[in-house]
């Protein structure tokens, strides 16, 4: 069924018809110098562009908006602080319910311009690296953006990452600062961010300097000459501090995601295409308004903080919110009060968190009015089309439309999304692409898949401003990674199925990645965090369909012979504390199974295929198995299957 965009969102929309977009859209894919030209004049430049584009598909190389000058922070503070001073730019939603605090663009100003002078005075330069490893605190956001002021590179790792995470991606980078807190509450725990920290940069000297927000009034051990209290290094400083002007390919930030081979990359997006990109999708897929409130729920640590918590609505001049705690704390009413609170007018959350307030019944969300809503946004991961239905018709009463948007931490932002008031819908498809992005089904052989009704792989064929330009200090990497596979394509690493109106339905990864409550994790990643336990022998990782999290995470374990010995249940658990311990609490497997042997063919080579299969209960059509080496190997995997679904 198709979804119509309403006459009453219609009527004030920024497009209001199918022919609208068509317009633009074919202007923007003719015509992209002009059509990005434009779109760039959003921003305040120091210097404006002189060229638009320079592109080399063959080697992967891309520049936007070169000859240009500019500075994000300047964007997303000091230009609104001459029109707007005293507008909440940012609107804290703490931990607690009902507890709030207003940053206005003036205060904003002032305490983005003394941390970047404490930056400064611990030695941050233009170019360097700062690590910020912190809870949804507003000191997170005047971070990035001090960086992004005196031209320093930040890299924000997800407070629900390991020590040893937060090691890995420190040294990767470089980064000789680290932002933290003592510690962050986060519904009714609290995240040890200052003793995981500790652990992470424990005997490293490159990390010469810890400034540590101080979120709650727990005490932290500080380590004299590299432990700094952020509140105190403020205080010495004031708010003036001049902004560097950035080259519109200097990087902004970097930030680690999972990919299908190895450990994760530094993904590096610019500060010219990138934010040009940011505001463009933030104004028409958001349909932007002067008096939105805008309210993402997505942690700072994933690229949707970045771009639509962050970097798009501040230049946009928009209210943000910043959301400290969860969709479920202290019960499933939390989204739908801070709605009601704050006057939200656009919501964008992700599906796992609609799936499980879902089950929680319709109750919570019918005692809130949720009045000022009027668009509702999806991403992360497939939304599944009840769940799609139950946000539009219960949560926005069918007044609002619901705008489930496709992309990725190397897209910068929002590739595929019905444009509201333009697009209908239909629920579980991304619709149709954004402007000046060509998506490209192929096959397995690469051959281009023409015709509606395909199903391929998903590549977009040019580029675009807010696309990664490399991976960190590897180039090559960023090459193999998304330019090998198809020549002169981008390759998305996930599925999609091209309807006969043109619409997209991405169907998820095909290569080795789980999507797992919308967080991207590496099978090989979680193996090696297996593999790094003594009883470990080999293992093999898996996704299956999971209620809640859309991917559930399954381990296949062969034990070395001296543990062979030990009790499944306690070496299950023992597993899943490792991998929790190893990479964080959001990889601990759902599943552990140890087996005798895994399914290889006579190379060795493990038929991951089969086990995908096996672990999603589709015993029926594990395909051919005749490649197999060991064939008992299977018939263990398959009684264990069927042990585990009568035990159900
Ligand atoms: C998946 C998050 C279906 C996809 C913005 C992609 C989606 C990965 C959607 C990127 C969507 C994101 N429908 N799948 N609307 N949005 N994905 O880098 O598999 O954390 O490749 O960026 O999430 O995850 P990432």
């Amino acid at each position: 069924m198709m979804y119509q965009p309403t006459d009453g969102f219609r009527w004030t929309a920024r497009l209001q018809s199918l022919e609208d977009y068509q317009l633009l859209y074919r202007r923007s894919i003719e015509k992209p110098e002009e059509f990005w030209g434009e779109m760039a004049q959003a921003l305040t430049w120091f210097h404006p562009p002189d060229t638009i584009l320079d592109a080399d598909l063959d080697l992967a190389d891309f520049s936007w908006f070169g000859g240009g000058r500019l500075n994000a922070c300047y964007n997303a503070v000091d230009r609104h602080v001459k029109t707007r001073p005293g507008k909440p730019a940012i609107i804290w939603a703490k931990n607690e319910p009902g507890e709030y605090e207003i940053i206005t663009w003036r205060d904003l100003k002032h305490n983005v311009g003394r941390v970047a002078n404490v930056l400064k005075a611990h030695g941050v330069r233009k170019g360097d690296r700062v690590c910020i490893y912190l809870p949804m605190v507003p000191e997170l956001a005047y971070t990035m953006l001090a960086c992004a002021r005196i031209g320093a590179v930040h890299s924000v790792v997800f407070a629900g990452f390991s020590a040893g995470s937060l090691r890995e991606r420190i040294l990767d980078s470089g980064a000789r600062v680290l932002v933290t807190a003592n510690e962050g509450p986060r519904g009714a725990k609290r995240v040890q961010t200052k003793a995981i920290t500790d652990e992470a940069v424990e005997g490293l000297s490159q990390v010469q300097s810890v400034l540590v927000v101080r979120r709650t009034e727990t005490h932290v051990p500080m380590q004299a000459g590299r432990d700094w209290w952020l509140d105190q290094e403020m205080s010495k400083h004031r708010g003036t501090c001049p902004v560097e002007w950035m080259a519109a390919e200097d990087p902004l930030f970097i930030l680690y995601t999972s990919g299908s081979t190895g450990k994760p990359k530094g993904v590096m997006h610019t500060t010219g295409g990138y934010l040009v990109y940011a505001v463009t999708t933030h104004r028409y897929v958001f349909d932007l308004q002067p008096d939105d409130v805008h309210f993402g729920t997505a942690d700072m640590g994933c690229i949707t903080g970045h771009t639509y918590v962050l970097y798009a609505p501040l230049t946009n001049g928009t209210t943000t919110v910043l959301f400290e705690s969860l969709p479920t704390y202290p019960d499933a009413g939390r989204l739908w009060q801070v709605v009601d609170d704050l006057k939200a007018t656009v919501l964008f959350t992700v599906p796992t968190a609609l799936r499980v307030l879902i089950r929680e019944g319709d109750a919570y969300v019918k005692k809130s009015s949720r009045k000022s809503l009027r668009l509702l946004a999806s991403a992360g991961e497939p939304i599944n089309p009840e769940v799609w239905r139950w946000y539009h018709d219960v949560v926005g009463e069918g007044r609002c439309p619901v705008v489930d948007n496709w992309w990725q931490t190397e897209t910068g932002g929002v590739l595929i999304a019905p444009l509201p008031g333009a697009i209908p819908c239909k629920p579980g498809s991304a619709t149709l692409p954004f402007f000046g992005i060509e998506p490209v089904l192929v096959d397995d052989e690469g051959r281009v898949l023409e015709a509606n009704g395909a199903s391929g792989n998903l590549c977009i064929a040019r580029t675009w401003p807010g696309q990664a330009r490399t991976v960190w200090g590897n180039h090559q990497h960023f090459i193999d990674t998304y330019y090998s596979r198809f020549p002169r394509l981008y390759f998305t690493g996930d599925g999609c199925r091209r309807d006969e109106d043109g619409y997209y339905w991405i169907t998820g990864r095909v290569d080795d990645v789980l999507n797992v409550s919308g967080i991207r994790l590496g099978t090989a990643e979680l193996e090696s965090a297996l593999v790094a336990h003594d009883a470990v022998a080999e293992s093999a990782v898996v996704g299956f369909p999971h209620e809640i999290k859309g991917t559930g995470v399954c381990a296949f374990v062969t034990l070395k012979p001296e543990y062979q010995d030990t009790s499944p249940e306690q070496m299950e658990g023992a597993l899943k504390k490792q991998v929790r311990h190893v990479i964080g609490p959001i990889a601990t497997p759902d599943q552990v199974r140890i087996v005798s042997g895994l399914p290889k063919t006579p190379s060795g080579t493990i038929l991951r295929r089969m086990l995908r299969k096996i672990a999603s209960g589709e015993t029926q059509d594990l395909g051919d198995t005749s490649t197999l080496a060991e064939p008992t190997v299977l018939d263990e995997l398959l009684k264990q299957q069927l042990q585990m679904e009568s035990r159900r």
